[in-house]
């Protein structure tokens, strides 16, 4: 279907989401009439190239999306929320990429290759929100075995890149990693509750009074919300000196037999997910594969003796990408296709 050259912004577009999604717009078929950057005061006028020019990014304000047709919101859930109202107003669409409205029954949680008819909620609050990058990657490498043999319990230990807290996070690892090496006392931390250098940290985001994190909490939940209620998701999630790219080590009971061979093959075909898999030749999930790759990489496949019907599998996905700047594109496109009234 051919759509119209969309107005676009992009809230947050200094962060690391911000950057990806303006990358990922460069690529993308998505047919772009403008794009306008939108960060606050702190990053007024920063730079980004676009194409073959270079943009300029503004303050967001009263008037920030008039003459859009959709806006992509990367700049943490506090933004979201203050910046809804102002969209829909102005006719603008929001593709969410905070956690402001994964939860929130009136908004439509979407991930194209599972539940893309769920847009048709959208409508009501005229906001989707995108499920976080660890939801994600999980919840496309269960899916097809839950249709096959129904997932009963799923439990990962998520190994979180830096870039997962933002481009303060990224700066803050190199920053330790220069020092470091060069022998000298690294900054005292400030994005992440540790040193990130040289250390796995079992924290991302903080706990409740359950002893989960907020991260925890999060992604089961979304993964519940993507997948069914029915299903029992426990996840561990853990900060490593790595800059980009989630690792999940997954743990799944089936309620039926399948076996490795047999999940291996399902995939090969599942949407949206690569099989990588050739473990004594060295080839399995790692983030160095998995940057800039629109999948979810899944190896490491095998049949777990300790349980009945159960899997073993690695996972890896750009966190950027993956539950991030390309499933959000893939949404505006299907917006822009079946949802908008594009005049
Ligand atoms: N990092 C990931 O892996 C990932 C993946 C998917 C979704 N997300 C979600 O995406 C959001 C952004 O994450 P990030 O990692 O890109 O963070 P980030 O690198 O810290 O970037 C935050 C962006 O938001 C802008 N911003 C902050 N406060 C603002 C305000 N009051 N008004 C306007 N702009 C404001 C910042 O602009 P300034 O430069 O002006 O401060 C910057 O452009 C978060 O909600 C996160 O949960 C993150």
């Amino acid at each position: 279907m051919t759509i119209r050259p969309l107005h676009l912004a992009v809230l947050g577009a200094t962060g690391a989401v911000g950057r990806a999604l303006v990358q990922a717009l460069e690529e993308s078929d998505l047919p772009v009439a403008s794009l306008a950057l939108l960060a606050s005061e702190h990053s007024a006028g920063a730079e980004l190239d676009f194409r073959d020019d270079v943009l300029r990014a503004a303050a967001v304000g009263p008037g920030a999306f008039a003459g859009k047709d959709l806006a992509f919101f990367a700049a943490g859930a506090a933004t979201s929320r203050a910046h809804l109202e102002a969209a829909r107003a102005a006719g603008c669409a929001v593709v969410d990429l905070t956690p402001a409205f994964r939860g929130d029954a009136e908004v439509p949680l979407v991930l194209p290759p599972l539940n893309a008819d769920a847009l048709a909620g959208f409508a009501r609050r005229g906001v989707v929100a995108v499920p976080g990058p660890a939801s994600a990657q999980l919840a496309l490498a269960l899916a097809p075995l839950h249709r096959a043999a129904g997932v009963e319990r799923a439990s990962s230990v998520v190994l979180e890149a830096v870039s997962g807290a933002g481009q303060k996070g990224v700066s803050e690892l190199e920053a330790e990693l220069r020092a470091m090496l060069s022998f000298q006392e690294p900054p005292p931390p400030t994005a992440l509750p540790h040193r990130a250098a040289f250390n796995v940290v079992p924290q991302v985001g903080p706990f409740g009074d359950d002893g989960a994190s907020e991260e925890e909490r999060a992604v089961a939940a979304d993964v519940r919300r993507l997948l069914g209620s029915s299903l029992r998701v426990g996840v561990t999630a853990v900060r490593v000196p790595v800059f980009y790219g989630h690792v999940q080590l997954v743990s799944v009971k089936l309620r039926r037999a399948l076996g490795a061979a047999a999940a291996r093959e399902l995939f090969r075909q599942a949407p949206g997910v690569k099989l990588v898999d050739a473990p004594q030749e060295g080839v399995y999930p790692m983030p160095m594969l998995a940057v800039n790759d629109d999948a979810v990489l899944v190896g490491r496949v095998r049949d777990d003796p300790t349980q009945e019907h159960g899997l073993d599998l690695v996972l890896c996905g750009d966190n950027l990408r993956q539950g991030g700047a390309s499933t959000a594109i893939e949404l505006a496109k299907l917006l822009a296709e079946k949802h908008l009234k594009l005049g």
